[in-house]
């Protein structure tokens, strides 16, 4: 057995309250300072102040943590890691004020993407998304939701599952699949939707016999798919025993909430243009709002109204919704200081958006998602004096060390 001694870190933060976590609770954060953590295999034991020499015998590895505070490894519960290419091409039309569903319009955004996904050989995709992980781990990322989305057609949409099934089995974070077939409408099928929406239904019971997918997703908005069609899609899904996450809200408010709502899906996301009666019905759900402020803040959009929905009782996450369009960033730790200055969310309750509940919508609030006893040893440490200070100097990375499963994966090279 491996047993492990974490000691010499400033301050512990976590929020121990059973999820989802909602409203006041969210910035209801438990602190330890002058703390220690002991660990056996992947397993945190204890959690404990001050003198830790009981914990010690001659098979405990020590390890300093340098004054450093400790956080849960991060969740980044809403991701498109696997695509082709890039968009830079399209970067001059967005500073000049050209839509992003203009974009979209004219062949652009997502079907460009489509295309250089098409294009991109397994290894292809397996390298840039490899690249994006690391750099995401040493963001301090432990949990990943993954969505696939730019193929359009089923070959491409199981390379890039295939692709998202082999980082899972090769690279320490911890990744959670979604089937998001119905990303955007091909353009051969603008006039024939039902058409198309029927190839996905089918398509869903080949990625479900395949094992390829945990979570099924569908882009619910103006010029996207429509309320009915999103509702159509995900009853399938449900029935085929896949759990449901939703784009909706983000641009126009167009039912897909609702819908979500309805059939308990796990997070509804974006949710900028969410309206007033919506976010009520949220709040006596236990589906999570899952937020993406680094997608508002690059599409230069309206921002999530977070606090109407914590002040309404809602459970709340925040996710950088990585990809190569909207959000072409890996830092989730931006994400979370955009939460805190753009949502005008709490640093505590950015803590709780970016751990334990992101960890209920995954299904795995059990194993990770707070430092607690009997929980993986899944922590981030992070070089700051405290918490308000990790949010509030932003836009760099200030990770120190990433323990996942108790063991050590990232570390900070110091120059001096
Ligand atoms: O979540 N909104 C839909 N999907 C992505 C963007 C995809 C893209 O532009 O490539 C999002 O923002
Ligand atoms: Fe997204």
């Amino acid at each position: 057995m491996d047993k492990l001694l974490i000691y010499n870190i400033k301050t512990l933060y976590s929020n121990n309250h059973i999820p989802p976590v909602k409203g006041k609770l969210m910035k209801d954060i438990s602190f330890i300072d002058d703390a220690f953590i002991y660990i056996e295999d992947s397993i945190i034991k204890h959690i404990g102040s001050g003198e830790y020499k009981d914990y010690i015998n001659d098979e405990t590895k020590m390890f300093d943590a340098k004054n450093t505070i400790a956080i849960p490894g991060l969740i980044d519960s809403h991701t498109h890691l696997v695509f082709g290419g890039s968009r830079e091409h399209e970067f001059s039309k967005k500073i000049a004020g050209v839509d992003y569903l203009d974009i979209l319009k004219m062949g652009g955004g997502i079907l460009s993407t489509v295309k250089q996904t098409k294009e991109a050989s397994f290894d292809e995709l397996y390298n840039q998304a490899l690249k994006s992980l690391d750099i995401m781990l040493s963001f301090g990322v432990t949990t990943l939701e993954a969505k696939s989305g730019y193929g359009l057609e089923l070959e491409t949409e199981i390379k890039s599952l295939k692709v998202l099934k082999k980082l899972k089995e090769d690279h320490p974070i911890d990744i959670h699949i979604t089937y998001l077939g119905a990303h955007a409408l091909p353009t051969e099928y603008k006039s024939k939707r039902d058409e198309f929406i029927d190839i996905i239904l089918n398509d869903l019971e080949v990625i479900k016999n395949e094992e390829l997918a945990e979570y099924a997703d569908v882009f619910c908005e103006t010029g996207v798919f429509t309320a009915k069609e999103t509702d159509k899609i995900l009853r399938k899904a449900k029935d085929l025993g896949f759990k449901l996450r939703v784009h909706t809200d983000e641009i126009d408010s167009i039912g897909g909430t609702e819908v979500a709502l309805n059939l308990e899906a796990k997070t509804v996301d974006h949710l900028m243009a969410i309206t007033d009666e919506d976010i009520h019905k949220i709040a006596k759900t236990n589906t999570i709002a899952n937020l993406l402020p680094s997608t508002s803040f690059f599409l230069n959009k309206e921002f999530a109204p977070a606090r109407k929905l914590i002040d309404a009782n809602a459970a709340v996450s925040v996710s950088s919704d990585y990809n190569p369009g909207s959000t072409p960033s890996e830092n989730f730790q931006l994400t979370m200081q955009i939460s805190g200055n753009k949502l005008r969310m709490l640093p505590q309750e950015v803590l709780t958006a970016a751990t334990i509940n992101p960890a209920y919508s995954l299904d795995v609030e059990k194993s990770v998602g707070s430092l607690e006893v009997g929980k993986k040893a899944d922590i981030l440490f992070l070089d700051c004096k405290n918490l308000d200070y990790f949010i509030y100097h932003y836009g760099i990375n200030h990770t120190k060390y990433v323990f996942k499963n108790g063991k050590l994966v990232f570390q900070k090279q110091d120059l001096r």
